[in-house]
């Protein structure tokens, strides 16, 4: 199954709420939620106080991208503001097993990225220990750039290296995802596409959302025929 999470840092935020319980009700089952602290990128976008407020409203997984410097301070507060994962950068902490074992002992899900130029193969120490992979597809930092193309052959890596092990680990893609991309992202092997303007942006958000829900539909059942292809063989 795959999975759309909308990036609250392309909604518009006076009609918060709304926009949240339309991706809910569009189908998006995760929202995410993109801390940065201006430090470790260069902007600021919002935190805790935003996350409590909302985590009311929707009842989506709450998918928090930290974008900060030394994660470990303040997992426990994201998690207290209703994070049911928490995704930190590798090149943001200099423990990142450390990091992963606090966000289990609170109790939810680890995730763990990759800015664009960090070699795939610095996470595999981590595969087996994390719930997911966050490849960015963009230089993180700032909503509505366009994908980097480098980052097909990046996750098709990294896809291969989990199947071929078999590992229980998703890979999320995040940064310049719309409709005219996604099918590409998915057949790469992204497993979650986080999208932001093309969720929020020009259309309707239920119009926008169900160009995704279209393109993961369709791939689902190409996928389901090769399955049933390779049970006949
Ligand atoms: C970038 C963020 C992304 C961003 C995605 O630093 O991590 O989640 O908001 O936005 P779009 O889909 O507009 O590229
Ligand atoms: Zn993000």
């Amino acid at each position: 199954m795959y999975i759309l999470a909308p990036s609250l840092l392309a909604a518009d935020f006076n009609i918060l709420g709304q926009q949240i319980l339309e991706t809910q009700k569009a189908g998006a089952k995760y929202l995410h939620i993109d801390v940065m602290d201006g430090v470790f990128v260069p902007s600021i976008s919002f935190g805790m106080p935003l996350m409590k407020s909302i985590r009311g409203t929707s009842e989506q997984f709450f998918d928090v991208h930290l974008m900060i410097t030394e994660p470990e301070r303040y997992l426990k507060e994201f998690v207290e503001c209703g994070a049911d994962g928490i995704t930190f950068h590798l090149e943001a902490t200099g423990c990142a097993e450390k990091a992963i074992e606090e966000i289990h002992a609170l109790g939810v899900e680890a995730g763990i990225s990759i800015k664009p130029g960090t070699p795939v193969e610095a996470v595999y120490p981590y595969l087996d220990r994390v719930e997911m992979v966050l490849i960015m597809s963009v230089e993180p930092g700032f909503g509505g750039q366009p994908f980097m193309p480098e980052a097909y052959q990046r996750i098709r890596q990294l896809r291969d290296y989990i199947d071929e092990r078999r590992l229980p680990v998703k890979i999320e893609v995040d940064g310049g995802i719309g409709k005219k991309n996604v099918r590409e992202v998915i057949d790469a092997g992204a497993d979650i596409c986080v999208a932001g303007s093309a969720v929020f942006k020009k259309r309707s958000i239920s119009v926008n959302i169900s160009r995704f829900m279209k393109a993961f539909k369709e791939k689902e059942e190409k996928n389901r025929c090769s399955d049933g292809k390779d049970r006949q063989k």
